[in-house]
């Protein structure tokens, strides 16, 4: 027969009354595994409740490689929601010493519930725990997959302008060196002085100039033939870079006139290599400055540098979201804005809110499949703003409609790169608006598409928001 003060060391029986601890320990029938034994595997149904009385026990799970869960060496029973619930083992134990265990059957389990109240007490507090840490674990999950997914698009976007600046700067470092030649050729030859500042004013003007792409070639081409016909040397080759900058043969023929051809050819040397290096700075600069207005959104989007609740402009976070996002709307998205500019900021938790934008612009792209208009329109409504995000997708069907903003409802079952939805998005976006802000949000759909409506009050939190409000939204 088993301790009945063991018995009473875990958590559910805890508060059974001595004669219940007695009848429980008749009905548990105690067995002994040797330490690597599997006790209970991942996926099998429950048929009894697992109870360790002494030993050590390892739960592991296969989901992600399987990895440790967590490790048992008090008293402590084990499946108590799989029992109650008829749903699988979500991990395996193994005995990682020698153990002695015992079991209830799901009978015996069943009528301790039914007859005793301390019992379905602290077996609801059991079952309550192990959803808060489900959801808990989902959200931290969906988290997760959001911020991944969002840094692997941010790392693309800032991709190009990063490696222009490389490749930039790597070309000015050995064109140093070219142009520093260029410079001791025009005092080789003793270029005058008065017509070194006049080299320098086409230089200032070219710089200023930029001739775009329209006829750029049959510009180069014609330059590039004067400049043979000079005797200059390498002409396709300074062609470009004169001709990018508006220098055309009439600049160049009052030089060739007073210049001996070797002074020309320095003189063009020069000139091309200044030009050129601007131009390649110019680009590198941009590269920057595109990093840099990546880095300054993602820190708006994030709010780094601010407290959690603001006063804020909705269109700045809207905006933010969208620059944060252009990796996912480039391809094939048009995106139109009605914004009401005369919106007063209002009192948020601006990164919340920004997540909220996040959510409802993702479904609307992948419902889009990439290819349509996302259109948003800002107003204002007595004492709300109200944002309204519109897509053209295939429209969400009634049925589903009511079920949008539950927590875990998804019509997303394939396997995405960055991981399985978790129909996730619109519920944490619900808590957000509704919970958070006193906001509400909804939707309406129809087969030329849907459109989400948040409205938040502008005098900032209502009274009656709370936490833990309903958790299905309206449908508009
Ligand atoms: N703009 C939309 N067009 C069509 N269906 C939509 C749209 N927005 C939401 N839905 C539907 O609502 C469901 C729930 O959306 P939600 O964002 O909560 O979850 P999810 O996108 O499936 O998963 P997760 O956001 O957690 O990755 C979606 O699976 C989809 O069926
Ligand atoms: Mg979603």
């Amino acid at each position: 027969m088993i301790e009945l003060d063991r018995l009473a060391q875990i958590r559910i029986f805890a508060d059974l009354p001595q004669d219940r601890l007695a009848w429980l320990s008749d009905r548990v029938s105690e067995f002994s595994i040797a330490a690597g034994d599997v006790v209970l595997r991942e996926g099998d149904m429950a048929t009894s409740l697992t109870i360790l009385l002494d030993g050590e026990l390892v739960a592991t799970q296969s989901a992600g490689g399987e990895h440790d869960v967590e490790r048992y060496v008090r008293p402590e029973a084990f499946g108590t929601p799989c029992v109650m619930a008829s749903i699988p083992y979500p991990v395996t134990l193994t005995a990682t010493r020698d153990c002695r265990l015992a079991r209830l059957p799901e009978a015996a389990f069943r009528e301790l519930f039914v007859s005793c109240g301390s019992f379905s007490q602290a077996v609801a507090r059991v079952m309550s725990d192990w959803l808060t840490a489900l959801e808990t674990a989902a959200l931290n999950r969906s988290r997760l997959a959001a911020l991944g997914k969002l840094a692997a698009g941010l790392a693309h976007e800032m991709n190009n302008p990063a490696s222009a600046l490389t490749s930039g700067l790597a070309y000015v470092r050995r064109e140093l060196d070219a142009l520093e030649a260029s410079a001791l050729a025009l005092g080789r030859h003793a270029v005058s002085k008065e017509m070194l500042d006049r080299l320098g004013a086409l230089v200032a003007r070219g710089a200023a100039e930029t001739a775009g792409p329209v006829c750029q070639s049959e510009r180069e081409s014609r330059l590039a033939d004067w400049l043979a016909a000079r005797g200059v040397s390498q002409p396709w080759r300074v062609a470009p870079a004169l001709a990018a900058r508006g220098v055309a043969p009439d600049d160049l023929a009052p030089l060739a006139d007073e210049l001996s051809p070797a002074q020309l050819d320095a003189a063009i040397g020069w000139i091309a290599r200044v030009l050129d290096l601007r131009c390649v700075v110019d680009d590198a600069a941009q590269g920057a400055q595109r990093i840099f207005d990546i880095v300054a959104a993602m820190k708006s989007y994030s709010f780094m540098d601010q407290g959690p609740q603001q006063e804020i402009d909705l269109h700045d976070g809207i905006d933010n979201t969208l620059m944060v996002m252009t990796h996912e709307t480039q391809r094939g998205i048009a995106i139109t804005r009605a914004y009401d500019r005369s919106l007063p900021r209002i009192q948020a938790y601006g990164s919340e809110l920004n997540q909220v934008w996040t959510s409802i612009v993702e479904n609307a792209i992948e419902a889009m499949d990439g290819q349509g208009t996302l259109a948003i329109r800002t107003r204002r409504d007595g004492d709300d703003a109200v944002v309204e995000i519109a897509d053209n997708g295939p429209g969400i069907p009634p049925d589903a409609l009511e079920h949008v903003f539950e927590p875990f409802y998804t019509s997303k079952y394939a396997l995405h790169a960055h991981g399985p939805s978790l129909g996730l998005g619109l519920h944490i976006a619900y808590r957000i608006v509704v919970n958070r802000h006193g906001g509400t949000i909804g939707a309406r759909s129809d087969a030329n598409g849907t459109v989400f409506r948040v409205t938040l009050p502008l005098a900032g939190r209502r009274a009656e928001a709370h936490e833990n409000g309903r958790l299905a939204g309206p449908v508009l």
